[in-house]
């Protein structure tokens, strides 16, 4: 499968940070943003990727992960002119996609938790239909939100209802069949003057393909749109990192975890960090690379 990861937009609710600098290079503790989306499709042992941004951010993007191949992973770029809508993604991302099944993750969601990793490499290997996931929150109003019977089959998707009939928020990472970017281009903008992903999704609710699964406690999303939950997502960041001493979306040590690179090139992209605490965390995390866990 492959992935796709939107780092456009205007971060308008971010002003004035992104005036200057793209939303997804702004930093969640001690990494740019787009390393948590970038983790989390290596997470599901996806290794070609587009990045889809202006075209003004590009240089940015490829001075930070050039073509991928430090990671073990194949990344490629793209432009989306305008914010035109999620959905546009398949659009600009048709011919990257070449008629294989594909994922989307936004530039702005942080996932994480235990056996998420499971999780979406099985979801990768979905070939036909939609996979969805979705998270409950106590502001719906702020995202697309999925409403279920009383057998737990979804039953409608509403993009910022005023009045959400659930708790569920249906989060930024998409799992489609080959069928996406065909869809994409079947649907008209919103009255938001968006192409909307939950329209694509839609399609595949109406032809009874598509799966929502209910992401539970043991699972963290937070996105970062605003200056709150962009702080938030930091100090979840920062504490579980500090508490625990182990990586939040780390692409070095996935990359090396997952085989995508072996423990020399590791050890090369340890020292590029210098002496940053980032470069002493992967020091630490080679050093234990092949210990027996009972040794
Ligand atoms: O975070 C999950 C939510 O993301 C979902 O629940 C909603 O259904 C979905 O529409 C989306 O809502 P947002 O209002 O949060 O989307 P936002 O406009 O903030 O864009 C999310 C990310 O995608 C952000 O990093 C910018 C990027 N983006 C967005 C649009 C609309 C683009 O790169 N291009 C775009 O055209």
């Amino acid at each position: 499968m492959k992935g796709i990861i939107l780092a456009g937009g205007s971060g308008t609710r971010l002003q004035p940070m992104t005036r200057a600098v793209n939303k997804q290079l702004l930093h969640i503790y001690d990494k740019p943003m787009i390393y948590y989306p970038l983790s989390t499709l290596m997470l599901a042992g996806i290794r070609e990727i587009l990045i889809i941004s202006s075209l003004e951010a590009q240089p940015s993007f490829h001075k930070l992960l050039g073509n991928g191949e430090t990671f073990g992973l194949t990344i490629s770029y793209a432009e989306q002119k305008q914010p035109n809508g999620i959905a546009e993604a398949f659009i600009i991302g048709e011919e990257f996609i070449g008629g294989e099944p594909c994922a989307l993750i936004l530039g702005d969601n942080v996932f994480h938790g235990h056996g998420l990793s499971e999780l979406l490499t099985q979801a990768a290997q979905l070939t036909s239909g939609a996979r969805i996931f979705t998270n409950w929150v106590s502001d719906p109003e702020r995202y697309g939100v999925a409403n279920f019977d009383k057998k737990g089959s979804v039953i409608s998707l509403t993009e910022k209802p005023e009045e959400p009939l659930s708790n569920w928020a249906v989060v930024g990472i998409y799992f489609f069949d080959n069928k996406a970017s065909s869809i994409a281009k079947t649907i008209s903008p919103s009255a938001r003057g968006e192409l909307e992903i939950l329209d694509v999704i839609q399609n595949y609710l109406n032809e009874n393909t598509l799966k929502v699964e209910k992401l539970g406690r043991g699972y963290s999303w937070l996105d970062t749109g605003t200056p709150q939950s962009l702080l938030q997502a930091a100090t979840f960041v920062q504490t579980l990192q500090q508490r625990q001493g182990l990586y939040v979306c780390c692409p070095e040590e996935i990359a090396l975890s997952k085989g995508f690179i072996d423990i020399t090139a590791f050890k090369q992209l340890a020292q590029n960090m210098g002496t940053s605490d980032y470069g002493k965390l992967l020091y630490q995390i080679a050093s234990e690379f092949n210990i027996p866990s009972d040794g």
